[in-house]
């Protein structure tokens, strides 16, 4: 189902679908962006997260062609790409760079034996770009529910996910985790998923639907060196596991390490691989205390959990960056903040708040303002509900 700014994006893309190619978009897709409760740089560890899909998404409308190509106008950018099916290549492109996630996900569905001849579409979305609510991934997982509708499949959305997944590794080039795409898939509105990313089940966990609101600030900071950081601390990971094997013969990852095992052989590691894993092992009991402290509402714990998270990204896993903690700190200033974090990869991006909604107003006020007079950005505030995953919607 679609929201209502949903519903108004929509009609004005059915208008320009029309002007564009001459007739009627037969097919409508979503999939929604993501924030990330907590349970953050464990899912590339086998460990949990606790993400939930929010009220921005990515909208395709689309109709389909017989000749093997896919031309796609991108409203974002007023930009239009083709290409054919037969020969999809990434490009290097800047105006095109949106694009690669279509090319990229044709390119694996292909690779999968989906069988679709072509189609004409029009692409529309309001995940803000290069904030950590992995508009990436929403791109990703419309595209690819796209070509398995027009090739008249169905497809379990794990493995849409784990699609979206492969495409983002092989074709963009960045090696993530499957959070992103398994919450884009697979959100449930008004709940966060409890996402075991080593069995790739998951528990769905009711937010609170009155008292209190999810809102996001963006620092406004794009997100520099993300991705190679983000190779970095997963290849420190890796060295830790390795390292740990040696005292703990049956672990294959973080995950199989408890708090109290990585405290008793934290000696064996070196300084920095020390202070990543204990990121990771106290994440993961983190995150299985807050799917506990959600059902039983007592929100006091849930915010001692998100600040608890966001000093150990800070300190131990170094991901985060001074625009993050002063927009933090603004947040927790605030009486009725029960707790602020970062959220997503982390140098940039965007921050998530627990916020009772008796303190909203004096939040939107306050938090911008202060975050203004210590940095100088203006941070853009979002509250928002948990929603849907990807579907079908025409
Ligand atoms: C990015 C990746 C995810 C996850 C987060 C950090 O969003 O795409 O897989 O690793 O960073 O939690």
């Amino acid at each position: 189902m679609l929201n209502a700014s949903e519903e108004l994006r929509l009609q004005e893309m059915d208008s320009i679908f029309l002007t564009h190619y001459g007739r009627a978009a037969e097919v409508v897709l979503r999939a929604p962006g993501r924030v990330n409760l907590i349970g953050e740089h464990t899912d590339y560890n086998d460990g949990y997260v606790l993400p939930a899909a929010i009220e921005r998404s990515m909208l395709i409308a689309c109709s389909p062609r017989t000749d093997g190509k896919v031309q796609a106008f991108a409203m974002n950018y007023n930009y239009s790409t083709l290409f054919s099916i037969e020969g999809v290549q990434p490009t290097s492109d800047t105006r095109e760079r949106w694009s690669n996630y279509l090319r990229a996900m044709a390119w694996v569905m292909r690779r999968q034996g989906i069988e679709f001849t072509g189609a004409d579409c029009v692409i529309q979305g309001d995940v803000p770009l290069g904030s950590g609510l992995s508009s990436s991934a929403a791109m990703l997982v419309a595209s690819g529910l796209m070509f398995t509708s027009l090739a008249g499949a169905v497809i379990d959305p794990v493995k849409l996910a784990l699609l979206a997944q492969q495409a983002e590794r092989e074709f963009v080039g960045v090696n993530v985790g499957i959070m992103d795409q398994y919450i884009s898939a697979l959100g449930k509105v008004n709940h966060a998923l409890l996402i075991d990313t080593r069995s790739l089940t998951y528990k769905a966990v009711p937010l609170p639907e009155t008292g209190v609101s999810m809102v996001i600030a963006d620092t406004n900071k794009k997100r520099g060196l993300v991705d190679s950081e983000y190779n970095t601390r997963r290849s420190e990971c890796e060295q830790a596991v390795a390292i740990l094997k040696n005292v703990y013969p049956g672990i294959t990852a973080l995950r199989d390490v408890s708090v109290e095992q990585l405290l008793a052989a934290e000696d064996e590691l070196p300084d920095s691989v020390r202070q990543r894993a204990r990121h990771v092992v106290t994440e993961n009991q983190r995150t299985l205390d807050m799917a506990s402290a959600l059902e039983a509402a007592d929100l006091k714990r849930c915010g001692e959990l998100m600040n608890q998270s966001h000093e150990s990204l800070a300190h131990d896993y170094a991901v985060s960056c001074r625009e993050l903690d002063e927009l933090v700190a603004a947040a927790r200033s605030i009486s009725g903040v029960y707790g602020a974090r970062m959220t997503g990869a982390g140098f940039g991006g965007c921050t998530i708040s627990l916020v009772a909604d008796s303190a909203l107003e004096e939040f939107s006020e306050k938090v911008p303002a202060l975050y203004r007079e210590s940095t100088g950005l203006e941070a853009v505030l979002t509250v928002t509900r948990a929603a849907q995953g990807a579907e079908r919607i025409r």
